[in-house]
Order: C-alpha cells, then structure tokens, then sequence
C-alpha cells in the first residue's frame, strides 16, 4: 500500500497490518512521509482508533525507528510516566528520590502537550540546564548521579519526537492508540527493566472519565508487558491541579519545596504512592509499606534534595540558583460560594496563553509565568477571597486573571 492509501484504510475504520503501521511510521521518522499526510493518519486514528494488534506493532515500529539503550549496571533500572497533568511535577520530584534507593533512573520526558505541562520545558526553567543530550551523555549522568531526565536523543524513538510535536498543534493528542504509542516507544527505547505509568483522568488530563482512564491504563501495561518491560499503571485524578503551582520555574520551585519536606500532600502522597509501586515491581523492595518508609526517608534525611542538585549540575545547571518569576497579579473570587468544579485544563490553556507552552511547533517558552491556584474542590470561598496568583507580563495580567478566574464553579454546596 502507498501512503494514501494506508490513511484510507484507517480512515474507512479497516485494521492496518504491521507492514503497513512500519511503513508509515518508519517513512515520518526518515521524513519521506510529510507532516501533512502524518497530520491525517493521526486525525484517522483519533476517530477510528486501533485493535491491540495494531497498538503493538505501533509502538514497535515507533521503538524501531531508533536505537535502544541497555544498562549493564547491577541495580535495576526503572522509570515513572504520566499521560498528562495540569501542575504535574511528580517526576521531577520522584527520579532523585529513586535514585537514593538503588535503582537507576533514566528517565526520558517530554515537553508540554495541549494544555498539561511538560516535564522537559520545567527544568529548562533551570539556567543552564540541557534537557537535550546524546546517548553516550545520557548514560554517563545516569551512572554519575543514578537519575537523568532528558529528552529522547534524536536516535531514541525518533518517530515520537516528530509525531509528539505534530499532535500537540492538530488536535490528535487523546488518542489511546497515539498515547500509548507515545509513551511506551520512548521508554521501552530507554531499556528500563520497570515502568509505573500514572494514568490521569479529569478535567486537566486527556482522558476525561475513569473508565476511559481504564481502558488507556489497561493498554499500555497490556502493551508494555507484551513488548518485555515490567509495566505497572496507577489511575489518578485530575479534576484539579496537582500542588498549587502551574507553569514552569515556579513547578520547580514546588518540587523543590517537598524534597525539602514542605509542599503540598497532594504531590507528596502520590509521588510516594508510585515510587513505592515501583520499587516492588522492580523487585527492589519486599513490600510497599517499607518501600514508601525507605521513599520517604530520602525526603528526611536531605538525600533526595542533594541528588536533585546533582543531576542539575550534571546537566548543566544550578540549582540553588533562584528561578526568574514573572510579576504576580492576584485572582479574587467575585461571589460566595464552595468551589464546585475546577476546569483544569482551562488552567494549563491559560499558562499557554501567558506565554508558558506552545501554541504551534517551535514557540519559545517564557519560563518565569504560571499560576498559583490557592483553592480546592469543597472549599468555602467568599467574595474577594484570594482564588489565585497570576505571575505574567503586565500586559497580559487581565486576559490571564480571567481565564483563570473563568476556570472554577461556584455553587451553594
Ligand atoms: N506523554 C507522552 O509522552 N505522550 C503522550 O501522548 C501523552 C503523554
């Protein structure tokens, strides 16, 4: 089949052998398949969807458009994902402290897609800091400090780099064939011996309900599994934001915060919820309650907080450096009430706006704005309570204060 003629059959809904999945994906990747014709491929998997067959050979051939890394330390390696958040900075978090509890963690990110945040485009927020290295820097970080978080190297699933960027600016990013072919290509590239995924649902994630949550989470370890690598997968909510900080520096900042023992439960409950999965998965620890003790005690001791300035430095940064924050503008409730309903994803779209992610392939990203979103679902508010803090320029403070002002319900229970 040519091409055209593979988006017909996905189009039309017909099963697409593995030939024809290799041929197209493997044609993006050497760039002999355009963006236009990879643009409608994904817009047909996004309606029509794909059989598990298909998903594996998807991933397949995503992981066989590049190399694969293999580690030949003793500890095993391991490796944390999640499908999507809004103030998700979990692995930021996670990997130092991992790496205090004889794994290893090469951990492959990404940058920010539709409204939820990337890992990639945060610790650029860090001066210096090189998220892009080739293989052989990869692995000399990682046997340095025990954790690297980096992008794919152009010659780790290089299918996904380009389809990654391509889907954030057509509309194909919820996708469950497309998402688990994202994530498992890159991490089965990366050689890890265990994977914990955190399948998010809710407002600020790509899938909306728990049950799609489900059926995306169920995927990828059926997939993950299948193609060798130990996959385990959590499902998290995601109708608020995770912590209170949006945005790039001031995530950092917040991750920082709780290997320093302070920040939010919310980041810290779940960090220590998936590390501990992973540690058991990877054979690591005996049981959960002593892996998260173990976890936790990273955080304790100051163990963690010193490997994420390790890394930092071995990736070109510095750490205790302060991060530049754009001005803050304050967002007030305009009536009384309890917090109903959080659009989450309206929040992350408003960081865009602010300049804080891409609305097309290659915008730069001011790192200094973002949001600090001060209320939950439940809580009571009252009439000029404090709902937010909006750090951007001047200019954009008054779209930005309503967008996110615009983000939250109010009703009388
Ligand atoms: N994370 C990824 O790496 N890819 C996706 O498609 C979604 C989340």
């Amino acid at each position: 089949m040519n091409v055209a003629q593979i988006i017909e059959a996905k189009r039309d809904g017909k099963e697409l052998d593995a030939k024809s999945i290799q041929q197209i994906i493997a044609g993006y990747a050497d760039g002999s398949v355009p963006d236009y014709q990879m643009s409608a491929f994904a817009m047909a998997v996004y309606f029509q969807s794909m059989t598990e067959p298909e998903i594996v050979a998807l991933t397949k051939a995503m992981i066989d458009s590049g190399e694969r890394l293999t580690w030949d330390s003793a500890k095993p390696s391991v490796d944390k994902h999640s499908t999507g958040g809004v103030g998700d900075k979990i692995s930021i978090v996670l990997a130092p402290m991992l790496a205090c509890c004889d794994v290893e963690v090469p951990m492959i990110s990404g940058r920010g897609l539709g409204p939820t945040g990337g890992t990639l485009d945060k610790l650029e927020s860090i001066e210096g800091y090189r998220t892009e290295l080739s293989g052989d820097e990869f692995r000399s970080v990682v046997n340095w400090c025990g954790c690297s978080i980096a992008s794919a190297s152009a010659k780790l699933a290089p299918a996904d780099r380009k389809l990654y960027a391509l889907r954030d600016v057509t509309a194909t990013v919820p996708s469950i064939p497309l998402i688990v072919g994202s994530i498992l290509s890159k991490k089965i590239a990366a050689g890890v011996d265990a994977l914990v995924l955190d399948v998010k649902w809710g407002s600020g994630a790509f899938m909306k309900t728990i049950d799609d949550a489900n059926k995306l989470a169920d995927m990828l370890v059926t997939v993950g599994n299948q193609l060798g690598t130990k996959t385990i997968a959590e499902i998290s909510d995601m109708n608020q934001p995770l912590g209170k900080m949006i945005g790039n520096a001031v995530e950092i900042d917040e991750s920082v915060a709780v290997l320093e023992g302070d920040g939010p439960d919310d980041v810290r409950e779940l960090t220590l919820l998936l590390g501990s999965k992973l540690l058991v998965a990877a054979g690591t620890e005996p049981d959960q309650a002593i892996a998260t003790k173990r976890l936790q005690s990273t955080i304790d001791d100051g163990t963690a907080l010193k490997k994420l300035a390790e890394m930092v430095e071995a990736h070109g940064g510095d750490l205790s450096r302060p991060r530049k924050r754009a001005t803050s503008h304050p967002v007030t409730s305009i009536e009384s009430g309890v917090i109903t309903r959080i659009n989450t994803d309206r929040l992350g779209l408003a960081v865009i706006e602010m300049g804080g992610g891409r609305k097309k392939i290659g915008d730069p990203v001011d790192h200094s704005c973002g949001i600090e979103f001060c209320v939950r679902i439940g809580e009571q508010i009252s009439k000029g309570d404090a709902i937010a803090n909006v750090f951007c320029d001047e200019k954009l403070a008054p779209l930005a204060t309503n967008l996110v002002g615009a983000a939250i319900g109010i009703g009388t229970t």
